[in-house]
């Protein structure tokens, strides 16, 4: 079974290019020319180098010795939090900014859905001097404003996008708009493994450096390069291309998807394509896609910005149906819950997307002492918000508690030498010293 794309542009039955006439001379040209670019010594050179000197790989591969006993399992977490820009996605846009550069485009666009995208394009824009416009759903302005901020602090424009629910399927609509419009000048930098080929191969190429990276660490660290486990969050399925790319052909490694479900697929509040999709085209590629029975797009829901879109890149597609990956379902509450065990147990605040990606652990049973390598994709700073209100939610639970137990009958309360009125009147015991509630 192969798992790279073919010279069609699929993966087993999924990928290829569907894409209006207008935009048929831009993506031809790339298809015939992003291999010899990417091959050719002077973009290696580039490109290895800036991995280095600006994004500041290698990111660490990380023991967590309290998470490893806590799961009876030796885990490693790869840290591409601590990259330039907070996440993965700047091992993506740095290489096709310099692709931009070799086919002569001025002007780039891109989509965002986290905007953990959005400011990678912004960055690498600023770096080269190139003009640079991000669609963003309006829900997602709104739900990830430091982003937005720094965006706009590189000094690209921000255009909030009002259509569908306003998410990152409804920005990449926008952006393939504009491409149609600027076909000349233009360079799309789509984010993720989706889109017409050759972009899933493109970025999936550019993101390999994770799994380049891990097998040569884990060599380091444990004698051997492979590990029995890899787990990823799937989106678009960038990260997990990347974290899996080097092992796809290591049938004993486990390749573990993790999608993102909401409020749980029975509420119809999903994002978790491989559970509730089917073949579809979506934004260019033949693929499993959220849809009606008629076609129409079913608009996806999770709590993460960055997972919540209704397709996958054809690579996974293909992954799930030759059943080479295993692909699991977390939601809004379980991601929630490994983000606050990693942030107290290591110190690591994830972002919400990696977070479903640790939500894994305790989804999943795993052989005693197998190595399992976790990629955290990005760092949890633009989820602050969600983070907060999660820790109110708690509190305000605690408290619900505190006045269940404040009703509770006089005769189960010991107290230090207090009468209790005999009225039936409740006390308030906050206001009261000297008692022991029990
Ligand atoms: C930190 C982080 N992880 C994961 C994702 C999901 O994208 P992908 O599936 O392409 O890795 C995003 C998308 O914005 C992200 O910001």
């Amino acid at each position: 079974m192969s798992y790279q794309v073919n010279e069609k542009g699929y993966y087993g039955e999924f990928g290829g290019a569907f894409i209006p006439e207008m935009l048929y001379p831009n993506v031809k040209h790339l298809e015939q020319n992003y291999l010899k670019i990417i091959e050719s010594e002077s973009f290696q050179t580039e490109f290895v180098s800036l991995l280095k000197h600006y994004v500041g790989r290698p990111s660490p591969l990380y023991y967590s010795k309290r998470l490893s006993d806590k799961y009876g399992i030796r885990l490693y977490l790869k840290r591409e939090d601590l990259n330039h820009t907070g996440s993965h996605k700047i091992n993506n846009t740095i290489g096709q900014i310099l692709m931009a550069r070799h086919l002569g485009k001025k002007r780039i666009i891109a989509e965002t859905g986290a905007g953990q995208h959005g400011v990678a394009t912004a960055t690498v824009c600023a770096r080269e001097g190139l003009e640079c416009i991000v669609f963003m759903g309006a829900t997602d302005v709104a739900r990830q404003m430091p982003n937005v901020e720094k965006m706009q602090m590189l000094g690209a424009t921000v255009v909030p996008v009002q259509s569908g629910n306003k998410t990152l399927k409804d920005a990449t609509n926008e952006a393939i708009r504009d491409w149609i419009n600027h076909p000349d000048e233009t360079h799309y930098i789509i984010g993720s493994v989706v889109g017409p080929h050759p972009y899933p191969d493109m970025v999936a190429r550019f993101q390999s450096i994770i799994s380049a990276e891990i097998k040569q660490q884990l060599l380091e660290q444990t004698g051997s390069p492979l590990p029995d486990s890899v787990i990823a969050c799937v989106g678009g399925g960038s990260n997990a291309a990347g974290a899996f790319y080097h092992f796809l052909n290591e049938p004993n490694v486990k390749l573990i998807a993790v999608e993102a479900d909401g409020k749980g697929l029975e509420t119809g509040e999903t994002a978790a394509t491989m559970a509730a999709g089917r073949p579809g085209i979506i934004h260019g590629s033949l693929t499993l896609l959220m849809q009606t029975d008629d076609g129409q797009i079913v608009e996806p829901y999770s709590i993460s910005a960055g997972l919540d879109y209704p397709g996958i890149g054809p690579l996974h597609s293909h992954l799930f149906k030759s059943q080479r990956a295993l692909f699991i379902r977390a939601t809004d509450d379980e991601a929630l819950a490994a983000a606050f065990e990693l942030t107290r147990m290591e110190g690591i605040i994830p972002a919400l997307e990696s977070a479903h990606a640790l939500a894994a652990l305790s989804k999943l049973s795993f052989k005693k002492d197998e190595t399992v390598v976790i990629n955290i994709s990005g760092r949890g700073d633009k989820d602050m918000e969600a983070y907060r209100n999660h820790m109110k939610n708690i509190k305000n639970k605690e408290q619900e508690n505190t006045q269940t137990k404040l009703s509770l009958n006089n005769e189960d309360v010991y107290t230090k030498g207090y009468t209790f009125p005999t009225d039936g009147t409740l006390v308030d015991f906050r206001k009261v010293t000297g008692l022991y509630i029990p």
